[in-house]
């Protein structure tokens, strides 16, 4: 036992690290168990949750964000630091270290984005908002190809926006050990950089995603299958390397995004000069 486990054990478990979670395996959508019994996840890991629409997957994403007890429809059982969560995580949403982006996400509220943000940081007792706030904005217009401003409202922001603006609040303002997205791939966030930027963080990223980047940059994918967790790979190497390769098609798609986007014409000798610069054709 480290000295800082020790200390640990002295403090009430809510307020304790998070080092790990587990995800003990209950039954699929037709009643059999699930073949993948147990799951452990560390701090630090970036997982990913793969399979066709309707397997399951917002479901296992949303019975972790419920610790679920053996008494959600799938029966599974999600532990903190090995043991069932403390009480006040849900009563308390500030002591909660588990932040969901869902899929559905929709401000009713039209405050501004920084009236949002400073609310937000009050509750949670940051140390310096004006900074925090600074810093969120600034990793959110990372994401967005459409920079946040400010004096925004809420309601105004577009689904790239949103979600950009809720992964930097969760990360940077909420400081949550625990994130989970729910295919963020569809509301037009820069991915691989999203990647780049969560890499930099102690935390447990999960991430439901159709993606090959992401599944390819997590360190292990849950496979998903008829509502149950069928299998875990754990990425090799060379699959880090074709997700190296993808990410040169997708630089390339970018640019030509952006110059359809800006009125350009393209013709077939630019495209020919990128795949030579990529090295795909002579
Ligand atoms: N283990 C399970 N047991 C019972 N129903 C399930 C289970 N897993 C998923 N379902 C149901 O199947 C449907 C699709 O699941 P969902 O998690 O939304 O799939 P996905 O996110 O992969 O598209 C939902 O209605 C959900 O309640
Ligand atoms: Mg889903």
């Amino acid at each position: 036992m480290s000295s800082l486990d020790a200390l640990d054990s002295r403090i009430p478990p809510s307020t304790r690290r998070i080092q790990t979670i587990t995800i003990l395996g209950g039954c699929g959508k037709n009643g059999v168990p699930e073949q993948l019994r147990r799951v452990d996840l560390k701090m630090g890991d970036i997982v990913s949750v793969v399979g066709p629409t309707g397997c399951g997957k917002t479901t296992l994403i949303n019975d972790i964000e419920l610790y679920a007890n053996g008494t959600t429809p799938t029966g599974r059982t999600v532990l903190i630091n090995g043991e069932p969560h403390p009480e006040d995580y849900l009563a308390d949403p500030s002591s909660n270290p588990i932040a969901l982006i869902s899929q559905h996400t929709n401000f009713l509220s039209d405050l501004p984005v920084h009236v949002f943000l400073e609310t937000h940081a009050r509750i949670r007792g940051v140390a310096s908002p004006a900074r925090a706030i600074e810093e969120t904005v600034s990793f959110a217009n990372q994401l967005t190809g459409e920079p946040i401003i400010l004096e925004n409202a809420m309601t105004e922001l577009s689904g790239g926006q949103t979600r950009s603006l809720l992964i930097a609040d969760a990360i940077v303002i909420g400081n949550s050990p625990i994130i989970l997205l729910d295919e963020i791939e569809n509301a037009g966030i820069h991915r691989t950089r999203a990647l780049e930027l969560l890499k930099g963080y102690e935390k447990i990223f999960i991430f439901v995603t159709h993606d090959p980047r992401i599944a390819l940059l997590s360190d292990f994918r849950i496979v998903m299958r008829d509502g149950a967790m069928q299998k875990l790979i754990v990425t090799k190497e060379e699959e880090k390397g074709v997700a190296q390769e993808i990410r040169k098609l997708d630089d390339l798609l970018l640019g030509l995004r952006q110059r359809i986007r800006s009125g350009d014409e393209l013709d077939s000798s630019y495209l020919n000069e990128k795949l030579h610069e990529l090295g795909y054709v002579a």
